[in-house]
C-alpha cells in the first residue's frame, strides 16, 4: 500500500502465475504448456520477419491472421477478435460484455483469473457451487444474470461439458453473453464455434499457448458475431492498438495453417495423457476425468502440499493450489512420455518412503 497508489490498486487480487524457474533438467508440470514446441513453420516464420521492417508498427488489426483463423472456423475476419494472449482477449471481455447490472456467473472452481478480471473491473459476480467431484449442473445457472462464463474443459479441473449442455446453456439466456473460454478444447473437448451462427450471444475465447504450443508468443483470439466482436474492439482500440507484434502475428498464421503438426502433437499429447492416468490410478491417485492436456488428482493418504514439495525436491514441478476444496490435489500438465515416467518414478520414491 502506498499514497501512490489509486485507490483501486490494494483492492486488487492479482493472479499468481505458475512459476518459470531456470533449473538445469526441471521436469516442468506446472503451467500446462505443450511439450512438442511450435509448429517447424512458424518459427521458420519468425526468422523471416526478423528483420529492418521491425521499425514499422505492426497492422493493428492483425488483419492476415484474422482471416486465417476465420477461414479454418467457417467464419468471416468480422467474426475473429485477437489479442496478447487469452487472457487478454478474456480481460476485455470481462470490460466489454460480461459486465452488466446483474451479475456475471461462473463456477467457483475455475480459472482464477476470472475473479481477479472482475475486480479489476469492477464486475459484479455470482460464484455458482460445483457439487460433488466438481460438476457444472446446469440447473444452477437457471438465474438472474448480466452474463455467464464457463471454462470448458474447466480449469484445473480438466472436466468437460457436452456440447449439447453447453447449447443449452447458451439457448436459456438469450439476454446475456455466454463466454465459453476453450482454452483446452483441442485435447478432447467439443467447440461451441458451430453454434456462433445460431445464437448471437455466444462467446468463444480459444488460445495458441496450449495445442498450438506457443505459449511464448501471447496469442489468442475470441470468435462470435460482429456486435460481440465490435465491443472487444472498442476496448482494445481504447487500450493498445498493437497487442500482437509483427512476429507474432506472422508465427500465429503459420501455426494456424499446420494441421498437420496440430494433429500429431495433439494426439500425442493425449495419448500421454490417457496413460499418465492409468499410472496414477495404479500408485491409488483419483484422477478426474480430463479432457484437457493436464490432470487434477488427489492421492488417497498424502497431502497435496507435501506431495509437490517432494516432488520439487526431485526436480519435477506441478501446480498446487492452497484453496478451500481443492487444496488436496494437484495439477499436472502433461509432458512427453519420458517426462511423465519420470514424474511417475518420482511419485513411487516418494510414496515409497
Ligand atoms: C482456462 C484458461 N483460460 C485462459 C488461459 C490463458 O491462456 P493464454 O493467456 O496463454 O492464452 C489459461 C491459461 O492457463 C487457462 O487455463
Amino acid at each position: 500500500m502506498s499514497r501512490y497508489w489509486s485507490p483501486i490498486v490494494s483492492k486488487l487480487q492479482p493472479y499468481v502465475a505458475g512459476e518459470q524457474p531456470r533449473i538445469p533438467g526441471l521436469v516442468k508440470l506446472n503451467t500446462n504448456e505443450n511439450p512438442y514446441g511450435p509448429s517447424p513453420t512458424a518459427l521458420e516464420a519468425i526468422r523471416q520477419a526478423a528483420d529492418d521492417r521491425l521499425r514499422l508498427y505492426p497492422d493493428p488489426a492483425a488483419t492476415e491472421l484474422r482471416q486465417t483463423i476465420a477461414a479454418r472456423h467457417g467464419l468471416t475476419a468480422e467474426e475473429v477478435f485477437v489479442g496478447n494472449g487469452s487472457d487478454e482477449v478474456l480481460a476485455h471481455a470481462f470490460q466489454a460484455l460480461l459486465k452488466h447490472e446483474r451479475p456475471l456467473l461462473y463456477p467457483d472452481v475455475t480459472y482464477s483469473f476470472y475473479p481477479t478480471y472482475s475486480l479489476l473491473y469492477g464486475v459484479e459476480t455470482v460464484e455458482v457451487s460445483v457439487y460433488d467431484r466438481f460438476q457444472i449442473r446446469l440447473a444452477d445457472y437457471d438465474r438472474p444474470c448480466g452474463a455467464i462464463i464457463i471454462a470448458n474443459p474447466n480449469a484445473p479441473t480438466g472436466i468437460g461439458l457436452p456440447l449439447a449442455d453447453i447449447e443449452a446453456l447458451i439457448a436459456a439466456h438469450p439476454d446475456a453473453v455466454v463466454a465459453i473460454d476453450e482454452a483446452y478444447i483441442d485435447f478432447g473437448g467439443d467447440s461451441a464455434i458451430p453454434l456462433i451462427c445460431k445464437y448471437p450471444n455466444l462467446l468463444v475465447v480459444q488460445t495458441l499457448s496450449k495445442s498450438r504450443s506457443l505459449a511464448g508468443l501471447r496469442v489468442g483470439f475470441a470468435l462470435g458475431r460482429r456486435e460481440l466482436i465490435e465491443a472487444l474492439e472498442r476496448v482494445k482500440d481504447s487500450f493498445n492498438s498493437y497487442p500482437l507484434d509483427r512476429l507474432a502475428q506472422v508465427a500465429a498464421t503459420a501455426a494456424i495453417k499446420d494441421e498437420a503438426w496440430f494433429e500429431t502433437c495433439r494426439k500425442m499429447l493425449i495419448a500421454s495423457r490417457d496413460g499418465l492416468v492409468r499410472e496414477l490410478e495404479a500408485l491409488d491417485f483419483e484422477v478426474l476425468p480430463s479432457q484437457a492436456n493436464f490432470v487434477f488428482a488427489k492421492h488417497e493418504s498424502q497431502s497435496g502440499a507435501a506431495l509437490q514439495a517432494a516432488l520439487r525436491e526431485r526436480g519435477v514441478l506441478v501446480r498446487h493450489f492452497a484453496k478451500p476444496r481443492i487444496s488436496e490435489f494437484l495439477r499436472i500438465s502433461i509432458g512427453t512420455d519420458e517426462e511423465c515416467a519420470r514424474l511417475v518414478s518420482a511419485f513411487k520414491e516418494i510414496l515409497s518412503a
